[in-house]
């Protein structure tokens, strides 16, 4: 099953895709997470992404194209995969739609997470991540048991660079303009599926889970 995720920032791609990636056994690829990963390394990669993400803007296409083709030609990918974050623009949604088609590839389903952008800032600001096994909380949505710690690995809980008050207000700002196009392409091939991402965490992966296990019966015939 070759999925994307989409949604403005906070909107859950992340928290959705742990359990996504888990339940149906496909890679999970997101462009931020790859991103942050270089910064962490200190490549050239990371150096360039580091400004443009700390402003709270896009990277420029021709960077992030460059990494995700590459990263769909593992081999992994080939039983599936689920882009979170890419496509953000209409170009990257283009150049995506060639290079799968010169592997005879498409993707099946476009899930787009719709929360309100005024619900957005709270749970941006309010987000933690463990450092160790990089799985999301929320201090007040989706909070750890022990203060700090990971539910799952009792790693170290970081709060992530562009979750500050200012560049999360650049990054909604940037994603609103960008999403309509990018929304219209999809429709139009119809192969978009909205769900409603203010629900609780689980109701909006039962939402999800509908519709992928539709398509996993009908694809076994
Ligand atoms: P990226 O890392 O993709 O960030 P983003 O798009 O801003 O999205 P987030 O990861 O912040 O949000 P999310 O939807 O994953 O929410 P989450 O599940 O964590 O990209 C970062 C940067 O990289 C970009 O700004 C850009 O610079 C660059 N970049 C990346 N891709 C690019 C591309 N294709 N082109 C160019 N540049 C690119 O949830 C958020 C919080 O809410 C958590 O605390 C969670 O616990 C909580 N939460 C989740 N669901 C719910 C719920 N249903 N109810 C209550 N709380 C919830
Ligand atoms: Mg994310």
């Amino acid at each position: 099953m070759n999925l994307l995720l989409m949604g403005l920032p906070g909107a859950g791609k992340g928290t959705q895709a742990e359990q996504i990636i888990e339940k149906y056994d496909i890679p999970h690829i997101s462009t931020g997470d790859m991103f942050r990963a270089a910064i962490k390394e200190g490549t050239q990669l990371g150096k360039k992404a580091k400004e443009y993400m700390d402003a709270g803007e896009l990277v420029p296409d021709e960077v992030t194209i460059g990494i995700v083709r590459e990263r769909l030609s593992k081999e992994d990918c080939t039983k599936g995969f689920l882009l979170d974050g890419f496509p953000r623009t209409t170009a990257q949604a283009e150049v995506l739609d060639q290079i799968l088609s010169e592997t005879g590839k498409s993707i099946d389903h476009v899930l787009n997470i719709n929360v309100a952008p005024e619900e957005l800032m709270a749970r941006l600001t309010g987000r933690r991540i463990c450092r160790d096994c990089g799985s999301t909380y929320h201090l007040i949505f989706n909070p750890t048991k022990a203060e700090g710690e990971c539910d799952k690995c009792s790693g170290e809980l970081y709060q992530r660079a562009d979750d500050n008050e200012e560049t999360v207000g650049t990054r909604l700002k940037v994603n609103i303009d960008q999403q309509q196009p990018l929304l219209d392409y999809y429709r139009e091939k119809g192969n978009l599926r909205d769900f409603e991402g203010s629900k609780p965490i689980d109701k909006v992966f039962q939402d999800i889970e509908v519709i992928l296990n539709q398509a996993t019966y009908s694809s076994k015939g």
